[in-house]
């Protein structure tokens, strides 16, 4: 993979990476589609990390389609696919961690201890061996996407984090590779996620910016929809990930919650409201 990297930056062309665990759906497909607008050359990484699961959660089921993967990105004009095996990634006696402190205890990292610190590992990992000169990542993961811009200023990686928006299923339901394990009574409870953050941003847009009522109001959604678990419904500074109070200067409202067996994530990022543009003018 290196060497196919370097042979593309000597002829002086871009290479894009979009690391992904495989099981690609639109969403990644729209993160293909962002690199290969932006670069020359595009590379797309397949790897399901280990490290960023916690001992109980789903490594083993994680869903895999290697071959339908491949097609996919085939079909995108993807250059390079790098799916290395877990022994190339991890050789035996590996003891280097790479972590980004506080931020990767919240949010997610609050309910899935050591999932950041794998994911920020495999990520700097990723980025010394494909020495990518943009990578893609999309906004559905909002934590992991302020903690990897977080480690790229910290150690000054040459690289350039894009973020792309969420792409939803007609209904709203995020995309995600997780969504394969709800079965059709799961797949209609999951749509919560979706109208408690649709609740908060028509109170922000009727002119509400208090946290304390739009987050009653989100947690409320999942009070009526007792069969899902809230894990976390929470507004932060999309960047530090600390709560904020009021919503005028912008926000990221996230939630996780369990539908049956599976942790569901999803958000979305309120702009600054728009009297505050003008305060002071
Ligand atoms: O977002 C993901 O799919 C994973 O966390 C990533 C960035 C590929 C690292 O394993």
């Amino acid at each position: 993979m290196r060497g196919a990297s370097r042979a593309v930056r000597r002829e002086g062309k871009r290479l894009a990476l979009v690391p992904t665990m495989g099981a690609l759906h639109e969403g990644h497909l729209s993160l293909v589609r962002a690199a290969r607008a932006a670069c020359d050359v595009v590379a797309a990484s397949i790897f399901v990390n280990p490290t960023q699961f916690g001992p109980n959660e789903d490594l083993a089921k994680y869903p895999r389609s290697f071959e339908r993967d491949c097609e996919m990105l085939e079909r995108e004009g993807v250059e390079f696919v790098f799916a290395p095996s877990v022994e190339e990634m991890y050789p035996a006696g590996a003891v280097t961690w790479v972590t980004v402190e506080e931020l990767s205890g919240k949010l997610d990292g609050g309910s899935r201890p050591g999932h950041f610190r794998g994911v920020t590992t495999v990520v700097a990992k990723l980025f010394h061996i494909v020495e990518p000169d943009k990578a893609f990542f999309g906004q559905k993961d909002a934590a992991q996407v302020a903690i990897i811009r977080r480690m790229v200023r910290d150690l000054n990686l040459a690289v350039e984090i894009v973020v792309c928006p969420i792409v939803r299923e007609a209904d709203g339901l995020a995309m995600s590779s997780r969504n394969a394990y709800l079965g059709p009574e799961e797949r209609k409870r999951a749509l919560v996620l979706h109208r408690a953050l649709v609740r908060v941003q028509r109170m922000v847009e009727a002119g509400e910016r208090d946290v304390g009522p739009l987050s009653a109001a989100g947690i409320y959604e999942f009070a009526r929809e007792s069969s899902v678990r809230l894990d976390y419904f929470e507004i932060v500074n999309p960047d530090t990930l600390d709560p904020v109070e009021d919503v005028s200067r912008g926000a990221l409202v996230a939630v996780a919650a369990y539908v049956g067996a599976t942790r569901l994530i999803d958000n979305i990022l309120l702009g600054p409201a728009k009297s505050d543009n003008h305060e002071g003018h």
